[in-house]
């Protein structure tokens, strides 16, 4: 079955499409990152108007540069949440008319199943049962993972998601948005024993996670100290030192609690190189396979929309003409396709 990928959630948009048997034909991404960096962040409005602009075009593209004609599309897929609402009615609205005019079924994906199903579409995908450890800008999350739709809840942050606690202390210490990439990069030049933050959460049992105090941490040390850049490197490392820590204890609690022996990282903090090297080496440690996917498919993609969506389509799930989005969605309402 060959499915088109809408993903427009945020300040991305993304267009893929996924074949179940070929595997992935092509994607296209299209940032909208120039145009909220001047504002500090996403403006929603901003966004659902780029959505506009741009799927339309980056669909011809893609299915011209795939050698992919519109009667062999069998299904489409598009993000339905959580997200920004105006932003998700655009994709929702175009993948449903496109889906409509072209006589196939049409899906509505959680933006987060995509996110733990993509590293499904690298060569070696993990087998089920999984832990899988969702970081991106709005979440963080542990959730065992028995098959597609079957996830459970084992822990979440209780407070800011560790992607934006990196946006935030990025923006305090003067980085351009978006601020975990610019907050990693500054990272490589800290000292990391200069500042040493705490570890929030990990010294009683549970798998719940905190974030607002590492910010805070920075704010303090930041205020305390001078205004220098190496000053800067050196929050910055100590901060990005203690999430991934944090991270890494929570895992390993995760894994030893549920007895699995596989991990898999997603959302757009999983694109973090210090990350994915601290957990590659505990999953050395510790005998556990750590699944990743590519760099580019830890941020939003269309491609984990076309995947997620393509599982759910060839189980015979889809959509009636009326559809919906949701600004917010729990994981743990979803059920297996069908
Ligand atoms: O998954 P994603 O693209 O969008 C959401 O669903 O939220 O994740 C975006 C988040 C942002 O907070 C961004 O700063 C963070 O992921 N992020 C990173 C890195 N790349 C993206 N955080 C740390 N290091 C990175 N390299
Ligand atoms: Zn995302």
């Amino acid at each position: 079955m060959l499915v088109l990928g809408l993903e427009t959630s945020c300040d991305e948009t993304g267009v893929a499409l996924y074949d179940s048997e070929r595997g992935l034909l092509g994607h296209r991404l299209h940032s909208q990152v120039d145009q909220h960096a001047v504002y500090g962040g996403v403006v929603p409005e901003l966004a659902s108007r780029d959505h506009i602009r741009k799927l339309s075009p980056l669909v011809g593209e893609l299915m011209q540069s795939s050698r992919v004609r519109a009667r062999e599309v069998h299904g489409v897929a598009y993000t339905a949440g959580p997200g920004l609402v105006g932003a998700l009615l655009v994709g929702a609205a175009f993948g449903r008319s496109l889906a409509y005019a072209w006589d196939v079924p049409a899906v509505g994906v959680h933006h987060m199943e995509g996110h733990l199903l993509a590293p499904m579409l690298e060569s070696s995908p993990p087998e089920f049962p999984f832990v899988a450890l969702l970081v991106s800008g709005g979440h963080s999350e542990l959730v065992r993972v028995d098959g597609v739709g079957l996830y459970r809840l084992l822990g979440q942050s209780v407070d800011d998601a560790v992607g934006e606690a990196f946006d935030k202390t990025a923006k305090l210490l003067g980085l351009p948005y978006p601020g975990g990439p610019a907050l990693e990069q500054l990272a490589l030049a800290g000292d990391p024993s200069r500042f040493d933050f705490p570890r929030p959460m990990t010294t009683k049992p549970g798998l719940d996670m905190s974030f607002s105090g590492l910010k805070t941490a920075a704010i303090t040390a930041y205020k305390r100290v001078d205004d220098e850049p190496q000053t800067r490197a050196d929050i910055a490392r100590a901060f990005q030192d203690a999430a991934i820590d944090t991270l890494v204890i929570k895992c390993q609690r995760t894994l030893r609690e549920t007895g699995i022996k596989r991990l898999i990282v997603a959302g757009g903090v999983g694109a973090n190189r210090s990350l994915r090297a601290a957990l590659a080496a505990f999953g050395e440690r510790e005998c556990v396979a750590v699944h990743f996917p590519r760099i580019e498919f830890c941020t939003d993609n269309g491609a984990m929309i076309a995947f997620a969506g393509c599982q759910r389509l060839c189980a015979g799930e889809h959509e009636r003409l009326a559809f919906g989005v949701r600004a917010r969605w729990s994981l743990a309402d979803l059920a297996p396709p069908g």
